[in-house]
């Protein structure tokens, strides 16, 4: 007797500029990809981002909120305005497209964020680190998302003033340090937490509590600590001596916008952001209008957002898996024109799309 396919319901965001056109991509090998694997996806758009609030007048409309939050998971592209001067800069800050994405992230309580950042074998010649240091480069970077100084109060920004609160409660500290020490079990097992312990009392708090829960529920993991700053320095010198790190919500911004160019190009790195009743997954790169319109835009980090969802998501690990082969196959052909390649988006999607297996079979669990 054969069971009905199963069917997910994938609320879309597309967002901004290059958002939709790296979404799409996404969406085109997902829709390729679900009758081969036996499942369906319903896909539903909704406005997202500086076009939802200039026609909804704000960027996370409360349908859109609904509809994310009543979906089997979330798939975003990207979004946001150019980074000078433009209308969208000068809302206030509830109003500003930014602070749409941060609401999503809180209203779906998705915590723990994950960036895989993995050098493929055989592609090291697409770093801009040279090929010996970026060979074997397999993190994985746990940024906590729904706290410290992105939604710390007080806050206020007056002519004379300018204030942030960098805050962390125990139960926040606990549970991602709980989410990255069971991610390196499945891994190389060591854990290096990153913070500024040696000047922010939040940072020392942060140490205090990963050491408490590593002594007492994870003692056979390895656990190291360093300073932010130093992190920065290591990532860029010897990449492969990280398998997890942890850190804070700004730490882990700004380390894995660097993390990501290791592999080649910012474009690359997917996430998926968990912890809720529904996952949320999105490239890390931003709406990069610079380049938006052009066929420009590397939809390899939001092919593999899409990844992570069929993987952590919707429970189809061998789509997932069968998703990831394609993109590298792709990548090992001919990449995308910010990797040196000839391709653009609608081209690699194409490569995409072909070296797709013609069926997944699904590995029983
Ligand atoms: P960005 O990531 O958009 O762009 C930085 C640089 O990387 C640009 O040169 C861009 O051309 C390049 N780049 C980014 N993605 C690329 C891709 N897929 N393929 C090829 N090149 C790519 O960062 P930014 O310029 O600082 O921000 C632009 C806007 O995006 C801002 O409004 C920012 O707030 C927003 N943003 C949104 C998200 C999100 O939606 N999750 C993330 C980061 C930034
Ligand atoms: C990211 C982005 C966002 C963040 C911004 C656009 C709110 O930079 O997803 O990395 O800072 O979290
Ligand atoms: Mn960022």
């Amino acid at each position: 007797m054969s069971a009905a396919a199963p069917s997910y319901r994938v609320a879309l965001l597309p967002g901004d500029f290059i958002g939709p056109e790296v979404l799409d991509a996404a969406v085109e090998a997902l829709a390729a990809l679900a009758p081969r694997a036996g499942f369906t996806l319903e896909f539903e758009r909704h406005p997202f981002g500086g076009n939802a609030y200039d026609t909804h007048a704000h960027p996370l409309p409360e349908a859109t909120k609904e509809a994310c939050a009543h979906s089997d998971a979330v798939l975003m592209g990207s979004a946001g305005g150019p980074v000078g001067d433009h209308p969208w800069n000068r809302l206030p800050r509830e109003l500003r497209v930014e602070s749409g994405i941060l609401g999503l992230r809180k209203h779906l309580g998705v915590f723990a964020n994950l960036r895989p950042v993995a050098v493929f074998p055989g592609l090291e010649h697409l770093s801009p680190l040279k090929p010996e240091v970026a060979s074997r480069t397999d993190m994985l970077i746990v940024r906590e998302l729904t706290g410290g100084i992105y939604f710390g109060k007080p806050s206020e920004n007056t002519p004379q003033r300018g204030l942030s609160t960098d805050v962390y409660e125990r139960f926040e500290v606990e549970r991602i340090a709980r989410v990255a020490f069971e991610a390196a079990r499945l891994r190389r097992a060591r854990v290096t937490s990153v913070d500024k312990a040696n000047v922010l009392d939040v940072s020392q708090f942060w140490r205090d509590v990963v050491i408490g829960v590593h002594q007492s529920e994870f003692a056979d993991v390895a656990l190291d600590h360093l300073y932010v700053d130093n992190a920065a320095m290591q990532l860029v010198r010897e990449p492969a001596g990280f398998d997890v790190i942890v850190t804070a919500n700004l730490f882990g911004d700004i380390l894995s916008d660097l993390a990501a160019v290791i592999p080649g190009s910012l474009g690359l790195l997917p996430s998926a952001s968990l912890g809720g009743p529904v996952g949320l997954y999105e490239p890390v790169h931003g709406s990069a209008p610079d380049i938006a319109g052009q066929d420009l835009a590397n939809p390899v980090g939001a092919m593999l957002s899409a990844a992570m969802m069929l993987r952590h998501g919707l429970g189809q690990e061998a789509a997932a898996d069968a998703l990831e082969a394609a993109v590298k196959l792709a990548l090992a052909d001919d990449p995308t024109r910010d990797l040196g390649g000839s391709r653009g988006t609608s081209a690699f999607t194409a490569a995409v799309i072909a070296a797709l297996p013609s069926s997944v079979e699904a590995v029983p669990a």
